[in-house]
């Protein structure tokens, strides 16, 4: 049985993330990470906090904090918040890990003995006030374009022109305000991805079972010609460039570039993971030579970073010659919009991690999240789809269904699973039925169709409930007390296999349906024959309603979110 290697792209440092982030790569690749190991696969969901570069030294500068102390503590912020949500990592790492630091030296002393780096002399913006190069962020100025005074260097914000920061007129440093701005010479590290042009095209061509859209990124990037890249920078924050283990000579003071090191970060993660606790082996998760032969490594993560790690990272690991493992399947997303634009982390536009949980509990968010991902197409999250999606799913099909059938038991039963009777052709049918669904829903899942999941475990929810309609125990326990109890069973043993299909969409619901029934949490993933299945609980066993499962969201709420929130005129 494989192994089964989770690795969501690495959140930025620079504060609590936005419900586009957590659909594009946290929590589809939480539901598949859980999906996983409820089949019994032995699974390790690797993520990390992406620490080092410009956002993050500017963050930390606009909080008034030092960069170490300001990603300590949104670390810890980010990996609460999530642990909130119910993703569960077996490891949040952080790249700014000695480990990392070790292991991103490690592959640009490989990469430059196997010819594949070289030092390169570009010409960069100095700040004579503030002793040191300014990456394009961090330089203002008019836009050469439309006026603008406040343009970044690397692009106008008011015209959406790319820049280059000597385009710029009266440019001045973001740090200081200072204008005593000069180029200069600054030496820096290039991989020479052109080198590496047809191995890593022959590797993508190896993996022709990508979905459509990773591919296409992939080819679009390989087909416009790779170009070599500058994987240092002249930052204080970030992975010292070394040599021998000394800073090396001529670029003392620098650091590799954050998308170099990120990726790297993985497998340093990982190596974080077994460094925490004894008999931990990491090796036999990326090393081929070590066992990792028998890992399917699995990617998640937005479009934005699939060439990344279709074409960088690769070149990083294939480039070093040595056996690490790559990537056997990258899952992408598009991007879920907040109404008609973007959500965005530095104008505050949409809802974040924290602030969503502080009006509703997480298997809301992640049953929109995942039944609405933006996965053929970006979507636009609105509160009126959202509200309209959980009121009908889980308010209207599942959570009436487990309400139903429990006070029902309670009511009629005293509570115990009954005895007595024998299915007939309504339980025949409905086994044939569930059978068929449980086949596909897994199907689905194995495929990473997070969509077509959700509908088919929604499917499987509304024949819980066309059962009970059809069968109605309410009349037959008028006259024939043990085709009531059949009926009941059967609904009851639903509701419990109810709890371990939709444990990945929602888990915290699916830990109250299961303690409803006493059963263990998180359980194994059932097989597809549901005859089995559906007569597993013991007859006599004590059962409980839970508390209502989801309250129903009213115009009320929704006016009062969009109030805090934005939303509808915003569109
Ligand atoms: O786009 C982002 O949010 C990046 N921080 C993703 C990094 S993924 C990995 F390579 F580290
Ligand atoms: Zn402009």
């Amino acid at each position: 049985m494989a192994r089964i290697l989770i690795t969501s792209a690495l959140p930025y440092i620079n504060g609590i993330k936005h419900l586009g982030n957590l659909a594009g790569s946290m929590l589809p690749a939480d539901v598949y990470a859980r999906f996983q190991r409820a089949r019994g696969h032995e699974t390790l969901y690797i993520c990390a906090t992406d620490e080092h570069g410009t956002p993050a030294e500017l963050a930390a500068a606009a909080a008034g904090q030092d960069v170490e102390t300001y990603c300590a503590e949104q670390h810890i912020l980010q990996r609460d918040v999530a642990a909130a949500f119910g993703l569960s990592w077996d490891w949040f790492g952080r790249s700014s890990s000695p480990q990392n630091r070790k292991l991103t030296q490690h592959f640009a002393e490989v990469l430059e003995a196997n010819g594949l780096i070289e030092e390169r002399v570009d010409q960069m913006v100095y700040s004579i006030d503030d002793k040191r190069f300014l990456p394009d962020r961090y330089i203002e100025g008019t836009c050469p374009h439309c006026g603008f005074e406040k343009a970044r260097g690397d692009q106008c914000d008011n015209c959406g022109n790319l820049l280059d920061p000597t385009d710029l007129k009266n440019a001045y440093s973001v740090i200081s305000g200072s204008r005593n701005l000069e180029v200069r010479d600054t030496r820096h590290l290039y991989l020479l991805q052109t080198r590496m042009a047809d191995r890593i095209r022959t590797w993508v061509d190896g993996h022709g079972d990508w979905p459509v859209l990773a591919k296409s990124i992939a080819y679009k990037f390989l087909d416009e010609g790779l170009i070599d890249r500058g994987i240092t920078r002249d930052l204080a924050w970030g992975v010292p460039v070394v040599k021998d283990g000394a800073p090396r000579p001529g670029m003392e003071g620098k650091v590799f570039y954050v998308w170099f090191d990120a990726p790297i970060e993985y497998i340093a993660a990982t190596q974080e993971w077994a460094d925490a606790e004894e008999g931990r082996d990491w090796k036999r998760w990326w090393r081929t030579d070590a066992g990792a032969q028998d890992v399917r490594y699995v990617e998640f993560m937005g479009k934005d970073n699939v060439a990344f790690h279709t074409v960088s990272f690769p070149a990083t690991i294939l480039g070093s010659e040595e056996p690490w493992k790559s990537v056997d399947m990258l899952k992408a997303f598009n991007w879920l919009n907040w109404y008609g634009g973007k959500f965005s982390t530095s104008s505050k536009r949409g809802v974040f991690m924290d602030a969503a949980l502080e009006i509703l509990p997480p298997d809301f968010w992640r049953w929109y999240l995942t039944s609405n991902a933006p996965e053929s197409s970006d979507t636009a999250f609105t509160w009126e789809m959202f509200a309209s999606s959980v009121n009908r799913d889980l308010a209207d099909v599942l959570g009436n269904f487990i309400n139903r059938i429990l006070k029902f038991t309670e009511g009629k039963f005293d509570g115990v699973v009954p005895e007595g009777g024998e299915p007939g052709p309504l339980e025949e049918k409905l086994f044939a039925d569930v059978s068929a669904r449980l086949a596909d829903l897994a199907e689905q899942m194995d495929a990473i169709e997070v969509r077509k999941s959700a509908q088919a475990l929604r499917a499987l929810w509304v024949v819980g409930n066309e059962y009970l309609q059809e069968a109605a125990p309410w009349t037959a326990i008028k006259t024939d007390r043990d085709r009531a109890a059949v009926i009941v069973r059967t609904a009851l043993n639903l509701a419990a296999l109810y709890a371990r299909i939709s444990t990945p969409f929602i888990p915290f619901a699916a830990e109250k349906i299961a303690q409803a029934f006493s059963l263990e949490f998180p359980a194994a993933w059932p097989s597809n024959d549901a005859a089995v299945e559906l007569s597993s609980l013991p007859t006599g066993l004590s059962v409980r309603a839970p508390e209502v499962l989801f309250k129903k969201i009213d115009e009320e709420m929704i006016a009062e979110w969009t109030a805090r929130f934005g939303g509808a005129e915003e569109g």
